[in-house]
């Protein structure tokens, strides 16, 4: 269990919390490129870290990311005209640059010159991977930008999903550190052909349900952690091990079978309370079954919300008919049986009253590891 304290400091993202000033000092994903795919199309409205921002890309195809508010009255600039240069502000044409500086304040007198000298928030944003990454730090502090091995992989060989889940991003962190739990959530007992993963990336799931009581090692890198799952196998003499590498603040390499297309897992903390998960599938040696990927996890979505039909409230369409038959949950795919249980939780989990087990020791190790590195940046 955590204390009330230790679960704030964990679970807080906004500006000035020790999450939240941990994680701006990295470059993380703000948007899906498709989101605004024109320039001079729609500003997208970006919930990031508790900050309200607008994105776009300019009538000159410069990518912006600033403050959603306008600095005059506060009218919100994702109404705006997307200009070459900046955002205009429908209320009285007051125009945003791109860096948050205020370009012209149209209705004042020209010896008027105090919007001039005004600018909104504004972060630095690239592109890369069919994303768009910001980061939210003190400038002078910015990392290099991540070189993750698929960020230049053609289309056909990468698959970004991105989907809204309505908890605080640590109990998805949670379920990718818990390598116990697909022996139990996501079993199938008779899997049929749509749902037998062949094709989506963790077909060797099946290679881990003889042991449902892995042992677990950990231990820090210089990016962050890695922990693996370690099981009996058939063989006396030898065991089958799933090694998962963790990258700060957040991301997370799924341990997938060795010819299997492979899984990154990133988040996205809109607010203590709600979250995106991306799902990046990719394959540096062939293109993806995206079918075959979309009916194992289910967790197909599209802009502007990025939600599938599931909640708590309609028990994330649950078939207990199912359970019977078919699969350990009577949930169909995996992210939505991750969901089932990480938002039945309540938006953040009162850690408080969890009773922890051996099978948590990657979920231990990352708290105990997380709350130091807050502690060396305060
Ligand atoms: S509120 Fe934006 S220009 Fe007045
Ligand atoms: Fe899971």
């Amino acid at each position: 269990m955590l204390t009330a304290k230790k679960n704030k400091t964990l679970t807080e993202v906004g500006k000035g919390t020790p999450m939240g000033e941990f994680m701006r000092r990295y470059w993380i994903p703000a948007a899906k490129s498709e989101e605004i795919p024109t320039s001079g199309g729609a500003p997208a409205r970006v919930k990031l870290l508790g900050e309200q921002l607008v994105l776009f890309r300019s009538g000159d195809g410069e990518l912006g990311l600033i403050d959603e508010f306008c600095p005059h009255r506060r009218a919100s600039l994702a109404y705006g005209r997307n200009e070459p240069g900046g955002l205009r502000c429908l209320y009285h044409g007051w125009k945003v640059a791109c860096d948050g500086r205020v370009l012209e304040s149209p209705p004042e007198p020209p010896a008027r010159t105090f919007g001039k000298k005004l600018s909104v928030a504004s972060y630095p944003v690239r592109e890369a991977g069919g994303l768009i990454w910001t980061y939210m730090g003190p400038r002078e502090l910015a990392p290099p930008f991540p070189k993750f091995p698929w960020l230049d992989l053609p289309p056909d060989r990468l698959l970004v999903v991105k989907m809204y889940q309505a908890t605080n991003y640590l109990q998805g962190v949670e379920g990718d550190l818990d390598p116990a739990h697909p022996n139990y959530l996501h079993r199938d007992f008779e899997p049929d052909d749509n749902r037998s993963w062949v094709g989506a990336g963790w077909q060797s799931i099946g290679d881990i349900m003889s042991d449902g009581s892995p042992e677990i090692a950990c231990e820090e890198t210089p990016y962050l952690m890695r922990h693996a799952a370690i099981r009996k196998s058939a063989d006396p003499d030898s065991k089958y091990v799933r090694i998962f590498e963790w990258v700060a603040p957040f991301y997370c390499y799924i341990a997938t079978g060795a010819h299997e297309s492979q899984l990154f897992k990133a988040w996205h903390p809109i607010d203590d309370e709600s979250c995106f998960t991306f799902y990046i599938h990719f394959d540096p040696d062939r293109p993806l079954d995206i079918e075959a990927i979309y009916a194992n996890w289910g967790h197909r979505t599209s802009p502007p919300d990025y939600k599938t039909v599931h909640t708590v409230a309609n028990m994330h369409l649950q078939d207990r008919k199912l359970m019977q038959r078919d699969n350990f949950s009577g949930v169909i795919g995996a992210s939505i049986q991750d969901r089932a249980m990480q938002e039945g939780m309540g938006p953040i989990c009162d850690r408080t009253k969890e009773h922890l087990g051996t099978s948590d020791k990657a979920v231990i190790f990352y708290r105990r590891l997380l709350l130091k590195k807050l502690e060396d940046l305060a």
